[in-house]
């Protein structure tokens, strides 16, 4: 038989689908889990977007490649003012989730991808299936963000280049997955004149734009208009992950993208599914019970994974206090020494022992391109029952400890597992 090219590539499943999967499993047989592995937001599909669902069950046809042109133009109307951008100037594409959106456009341009240290688990697994090289970058994470240096970034596209190497395109998350952080606007407008100059395609991972803790989300397509595809989806701020509904806003100036991406479009996925489409036009009206439904979302988001982030801080460990999203990123440097006496010297075995002896699911940070000894976790603040949350939370009842006590008893017991575990490791 010919060789499968994911075995070639050494690949696995996606390590949070995986993740998930041996949860479910473990809850199946009865066992207790903090699943704090799995970045998927718990709350229910708001009123509105249900009615609207059901109401266009009927529709069967086929939708133009790019998508639905009024649900298209209602997504520009919708971002315009939210990413500073003319909507004039911009082409939308609508896509069966972010994911695919992201991998079509990396498919689009050849040349490798500039990956930063720390970032979601499929941008590079992406860029191999499609036989480019992933050219790492640096991260520094702490209280005020997620730092790229715009002179490393420089730095790291010359020195790919006297290697052979073609650096094309750069995804930049924020707020980011895994660190719940964002890229200071500052460091934005400097990332963004080296990728200008160096004439690297930015795709703006904009999916956690709706979950920003303080203040406004800046895009960095306000900075590098002619050069930066935003990509985002429902799959976060409405928790709609499963209507698989993601979109690109694909600049005019970016010529022949548009096009591009319909034509890999139109002989892979074809287009989105036809009811979910026209059910979306109502999450893009600006209505304020959805608009309300996405801020006491947020509001919870920040309230849980806060929690997680002075727990951790609490114990010791390094957390940066997460800005938006729903993850804190702990490094367990200081506990180095203890955690050697158990035989973990990976993430990728502190991520198992966790597993195996105090229950905890998480993700190592060898999962977002970190070193394999450099212990960290992407840790998810989810695990609860968003609707019993939501309406606690509408009902008045105040985000205080009790509340996690009472409603996120999980996230408690997950967060009093770790500090255990960080007892028999504390010199
Ligand atoms: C940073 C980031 N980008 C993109 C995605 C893709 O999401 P979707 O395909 O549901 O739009 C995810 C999902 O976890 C993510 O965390």
């Amino acid at each position: 038989m010919p060789k499968l090219l994911t075995k070639t590539l050494g690949f696995s499943e996606s390590p949070t689908l995986l993740g998930n999967q041996r949860v479910t499993e473990r809850r199946a047989r009865g066992e207790t889990v903090y699943h704090m592995g799995f970045g998927e937001s718990p709350f229910p599909v708001p009123p509105r977007l249900q009615k609207a669902l059901a109401a266009q069950v009927q529709q069967k046809k086929y939708l133009n490649t790019a998508g639905l042109a009024a649900l298209r133009q209602s997504i520009l109307q919708y971002y315009a003012p939210r990413y500073g951008i003319d909507p004039a100037d911009y082409d939308v594409i609508i896509s069966p989730g972010s994911k695919l959106l992201i991998f079509a456009v990396q498919m689009a341009y050849e040349g490798d991808l500039v990956m930063v240290v720390p970032s979601w688990v499929s941008y590079v697994p992406q860029a191999q299936l499609l036989g480019q090289k992933a050219i790492k970058v640096p991260a520094v994470l702490d209280d005020n963000g997620y730092h790229l240096d715009a002179g490393l970034l420089r730095k790291a596209i010359h020195d790919a280049r006297v290697q052979g190497l073609n650096p094309s395109k750069i995804i930049l998350n924020t707020p980011n997955n895994p660190a719940g952080l964002c890229i200071p606007e500052a460091e934005l407008v400097e990332i963004a004149k080296v990728c200008a100059a160096e004439d690297i395609v930015i795709i703006a991972d904009d999916i956690y734009a709706q979950v920003c803790f303080k203040g406004a989300h800046y895009s960095i397509a306000q900075y590098a208009p002619a050069h930066t595809v935003i990509s985002s989806a429902v799959s976060k701020h409405l928790s709609l992950g499963g209507w698989r509904l993601g979109f690109g806003l694909v600049p005019k100036a970016m010529e022949g993208l548009f096009e591009s991406l319909c034509q890999i479009a139109s002989e892979t996925w074809s287009a989105v599914a036809s009811p979910i489409q026209y059910a979306a036009l109502e999450a893009f009206a600006g209505h304020e019970d959805i608009e309300n439904h996405i801020r006491d979302c947020t509001v919870i988001h920040e309230f849980m994974n806060n929690y997680m982030a002075q727990r951790l801080k609490c114990m010791g460990v390094i957390c940066p206090v997460p800005q938006g999203a729903f993850y804190v990123y702990p490094d367990f440097a200081p506990f180095k020494e203890g955690c050697a006496r158990l035989g973990i010297h990976t993430s990728d075995n502190l991520f198992m022992y966790l597993f195996e002896n105090y229950n905890i699911a998480s993700l190592p940070g060898i999962c977002f391109g970190e070193a394999p000894e450099r212990l960290t976790l992407r840790l998810s603040g989810c695990d609860y029952d968003g609707g019993e949350v939501l309406n606690a939370y509408r009902a008045g009842r105040a985000l205080q400890e009790e509340f996690i006590t009472e409603y996120a008893p999980h996230i408690k017991a997950g967060c009093d597992s770790l500090d255990r575990f960080i007892g028999t490791i504390r010199t």
